[in-house]
Order: C-alpha cells, then structure tokens, then sequence
C-alpha cells in the first residue's frame, strides 16, 4: 500500500465502521438510483463536456460501477468494474465487465495507455487505498485521457470511509483533490459544483487529465 495514506491523511481516515468484507454487502442486487434525475444528468453533461461520450471518445473505464453508467450516448467502448455480477451484466452500455473488489486488490487488469477516460460515479469514498487505485488509474489512461470522480451528499455510511464521514461537502473535494495532486502522471485536479439546480441532489467533479 502506498504510505501517502498513513503519513498523509489522519489516523484512521481510511477506517469504516463495517469493515467486513465489501463482497458480503455488495452480495444483494441493488437496481436502484443513488443520485437522483437531475444529478444524473448533470454527470451526464460532464462526461460530454471532457469528451467521454459518443463515437470518437476512445474506450472508457467506469470504476465502481453499476446498472448504470450516467453516459447521456454510448461512449466507443465502456468497459465497466464493480462488486455486484447481476447489476453490472444490467448494465447497458457496458462492452464488457467485471467483478474487482478494489479494496482487496487495487490493480486494474488492463494495459498501460488504454483508456481514453476512466469514470468514478459517486463511489470514491468507498475506496480505502485510494491512491493505490488513483496509481493505476493514472497508468491505464492514455496521455490527455481524463479522470473523473463526481458525488453528491448521500453514501451507504457504514462502508464510507471515516474521513468522508468526518467532513462536509467542501471537504470532501478537497480530499478528491488531494487524492489526485497525489497521483504521479496526473495534471492539476480541476473541481466544480455541477449543482443542477435547487431541489435535485447536489453534484460534486474533481477530474485531473494525465500528462
Ligand atoms: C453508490 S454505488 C454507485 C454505483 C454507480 N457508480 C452509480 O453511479 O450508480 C457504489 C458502488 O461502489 C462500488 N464499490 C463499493 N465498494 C467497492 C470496492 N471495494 N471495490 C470496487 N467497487 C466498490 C459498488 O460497485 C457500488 O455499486
């Protein structure tokens, strides 16, 4: 594991009050939303923006994924990871997916440079070797290719880690932030509120490109 994460984050940060395995809670299909209409499609609006969606946008890896994968067009290809077989085989935009408990092993089966983007959809905080997974985030995207973690204010709290627990919107991306200023190979992270408006969930971004 990375030692950034014990010297650079307080004790425990990376904690959760559930820590049995993550494959046990993620055993149960969840066909839900976590986000709602319009945060959803503000996700959607980003992933256009940063050119992650349409023909020409290269190959795409949705990190931490489900059903559903927030693309408003199919991207060339959508390769897609999470812990639920029956959700991700729902998925339909997905070209392909797997099962990767990335809090068991934080490495990511694909070659140096695939990827065109890589996604994370309101689920960073569930990740508790972030920086290893943000590593081979960097690895796996192309020179330009964008990564690109979005969250709102809702979580499943027993399996968040304590340090978003501990923290309020602004903190939280501050910690994506701090993540990504930690990835070698990553450009300066960029953040925004993609708020969609009063009465929808809010929408955080913090997205880097890689050099
Ligand atoms: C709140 S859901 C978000 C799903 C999807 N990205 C979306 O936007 O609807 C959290 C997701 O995080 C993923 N996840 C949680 N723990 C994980 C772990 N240890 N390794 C990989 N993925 C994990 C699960 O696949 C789960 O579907």
């Amino acid at each position: 594991m990375d030692p950034r994460h014990q010297t650079e984050f307080p004790r425990g940060f990376f904690s959760r009050s559930d820590e049995s395995d993550d494959a046990g809670f993620y055993e149960f299909d969840r066909f839900v939303t976590h986000i709602d209409d319009g945060a959803i499609a503000a996700v959607g609006e980003l992933y256009t923006e940063l050119g992650l969606t349409g023909p020409a946008s290269g190959p795409v890896l949705d990190l931490c994924s489900s059903w559903i994968s927030h693309f408003p067009e199919r991207p060339e290809r959508l390769v897609v990871t999470g812990m639920n077989a029956n959700e991700l085989a729902a998925n339909p935009m997905a070209d392909e997916w797997s099962v990767r408990d990335l809090n068991v092993d934080p490495g990511l089966p694909f070659d140096d440079g695939l990827f065109a983007g890589v996604t994370c959809a309101v689920s960073i905080d569930y990740l508790t070797r972030p920086l290893d997974v943000c590593a081979e985030v960097a690895r796996v995207l192309r020179p330009g290719g964008v990564f690109v973690c979005t969250f709102s204010n809702r979580c499943f709290p027993t399996k968040a880690i304590r340090g978003w627990l501990a923290n309020d919107d602004a903190g939280r991306v501050r910690i994506v932030e701090r993540y990504l200023e930690l990835t070698d190979g990553l450009d300066e992270p960029v953040s925004a509120h993609r708020n969609p408006g009063a009465g929808t969930d809010p929408l955080f971004a913090v997205w880097a490109r890689r050099l």
